[in-house]
């Protein structure tokens, strides 16, 4: 028995020995590289492990920027790291951003965590590289760009928003992140597969929810497991979307489409599968489903807080309303797109909210940039949090200030909520019109105060109290 004991811890020990070893042996290497090549400056943490627990627990604790500005002070703003079981390169630089952002996937392709790529589907545009994904990218993004598609969502949406507003009471909070999240996810799902609000969209509603709680997980699939429950919620909504498929695949295309699933079905030059439809529309649904209500709840606290804002915000719409009153002609979505004012308001929440803080990639190969080696198989975390909050690109970053934007370039590399390159953002219109509308319909129709709340930077952004408001009804 002895005897099987010190095998077993001499085992033990040689294992753990090999693995240090290693661990030393790469980061060895990777000194001696970093001396021909300039590996950034940063730590690479505890072996295995890294720095992930330094990071997430000073994101929980105090917010995503405490982990980044250390390092920063440190070792400027591109550092290296070990985060999220990869070695990680950290940009806060604007330039670094835009030449990892524009690379096509020869040189860095898109990372997720473990839990996230197994719940992405085969052939979605998110996990998709090359020239297919080109094609889907295109065929969306022309889709949602399109004039007769901001039509219908402007139309929709000022009912939904009509029939949402009526239902609020002046007697109890009405909570904005709430309200507008099922207006989104009502539009999303009419402009994937044409979905009207219903028991199915209830359904698939609950099934979405269920997909999503999988993405902060462990990486575990067995039955019981949040990761399992998540698949098996998934397996639902692809029923759903193939039967929807399926039902169009008989009753003929549709000349003008009314919907992704028409735009994917119509394309002459591929003949995309049912599974290939199914992956797209449903992981659409991921980035397309909290980030314009999250967007617009936080425009709401940071208009709250700055009465000037809220003031010219309200004329500009007022003015538009009864413009549009005398004619006695609804408001189109270029009406809404055309106040100058609700654009900066918007801009704005988008640079300070950062709704997504950053992106990250995987090298292809080893890449150089400003002097600065990426190794083939290292992640790069673009982190646009702190290029939208550095007082080099913004005077006075933390401060809510629309009128930045009046004589402000928009397209420069140091404002990049959207993404950028070959991945750009395909919603980003159809993100800004929603906004305009809710609060179009909002500042016009009521007054109101917020309750204190406040904004959740991790593990994604959110309002901590879903953003309580009290209202009341402005008379005509
Ligand atoms: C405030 C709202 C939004 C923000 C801030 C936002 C931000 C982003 C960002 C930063 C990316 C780039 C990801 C990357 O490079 O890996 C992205 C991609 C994407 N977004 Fe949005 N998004 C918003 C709304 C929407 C909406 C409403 C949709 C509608 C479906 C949508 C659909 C997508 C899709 C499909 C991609 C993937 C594009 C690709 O990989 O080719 N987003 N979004």
């Amino acid at each position: 028995m002895d005897s099987v004991c010190v095998v077993f811890v001499t085992a033990l020990i040689l294992f753990f020995s090999t693995v240090v070893l290693i661990f030393y042996q790469n980061r060895f290497r990777l000194k001696s590289k970093s001396r021909n090549h300039q590996l950034p400056l940063g730590s690479m943490g505890w072996p295995f492990i890294g720095e992930t627990a330094d990071y997430v627990s000073s994101a929980y604790n105090v917010g995503p920027d405490a982990f980044m500005d250390k390092r920063r002070s440190m070792y400027g703003k591109v550092f290296k790291s070990h985060i999220f079981g990869s070695p990680t390169i950290v940009s806060m630089d604007a330039e670094v951003n835009r030449f990892v952002l524009q690379s096509d996937a020869a040189v860095f392709v898109p990372s997720y965590p473990k839990s996230v790529s197994e719940l992405m589907g085969e052939f979605s545009i998110l996990s998709i590289n090359g020239s297919l994904h080109r094609r889907i990218h295109g065929l969306v993004g022309g889709f949602f760009k399109s004039h007769q598609l901001k039509s219908q969502i402007t139309k929709e949406m000022q009912n939904y928003i009509q029939q949402s507003m009526a239902n609020w009471s002046e007697d109890r909070p009405v909570f904005i992140q709430d309200v507008t999240k099922s207006i989104a996810f009502q539009l999303l799902v009419k402009a994937l597969i044409s979905l009207d609000p219903g028991d199915e969209m209830d359904l698939l509603r609950k099934h979405f929810q269920e997909f999503i709680s999988g993405f902060i997980s462990l990486p575990i699939n067995l039955p019981g497991s949040k990761l399992y429950r998540s698949l098996q919620a998934k397996k639902k909504m692809i029923k759903l979307v193939q039967k929807i498929i399926q039902a169009k695949r008989d009753s003929g295309l549709s000349k003008v489409p009314k919907d992704v699933v028409d735009v994917l079905l119509n394309d002459a030059s591929e003949h995309f599968t049912d599974k290939l439809i199914a992956d797209n529309v449903i992981d659409m649904m991921i980035p397309g489903e909290d980030s314009v209500p999250v967007l617009v709840a936080i425009a709401i606290k940071y208009l709250s807080e700055c009465p000037l804002a809220l003031q010219q915000l309200t004329e500009e719409n007022m003015k538009l309303k009864r413009l549009k009153d005398q004619q006695g002609e609804p408001l189109s979505w270029s009406d809404y797109m055309s106040l100058p004012f609700t654009q900066t308001v918007i801009t704005e929440t988008l640079r300070m909210g950062n709704i997504i803080m950053g992106v990250f990639r995987k090298a292809m190969k080893d890449v150089e940039i400003k002097g600065i080696l990426i190794p083939k198989g290292w992640c790069v975390f673009t982190y646009f949090r702190s290029v939208h909050l550095d007082d080099s690109n913004y005077d006075h970053p933390y401060q809510f200030n629309p009128w930045r934007w009046q004589n402000k370039d928009m397209s420069s590399c140091s404002f990049t909520p959207f993404g950028g390159g070959l991945r750009l953002c395909p919603g980003l219109d159809l993100s800004r019109l929603e906004a305009s509308i809710f609060l179009h319909h909002f500042v016009t129709q009521f007054r109101w105060s917020a309750e204190e709340d406040t904004i959740v930077n991790f593990p994604t952004v959110r309002m901590k109290r879903r953003m309580p408001i009290w209202i009341e009804r402005v008379k005509d």
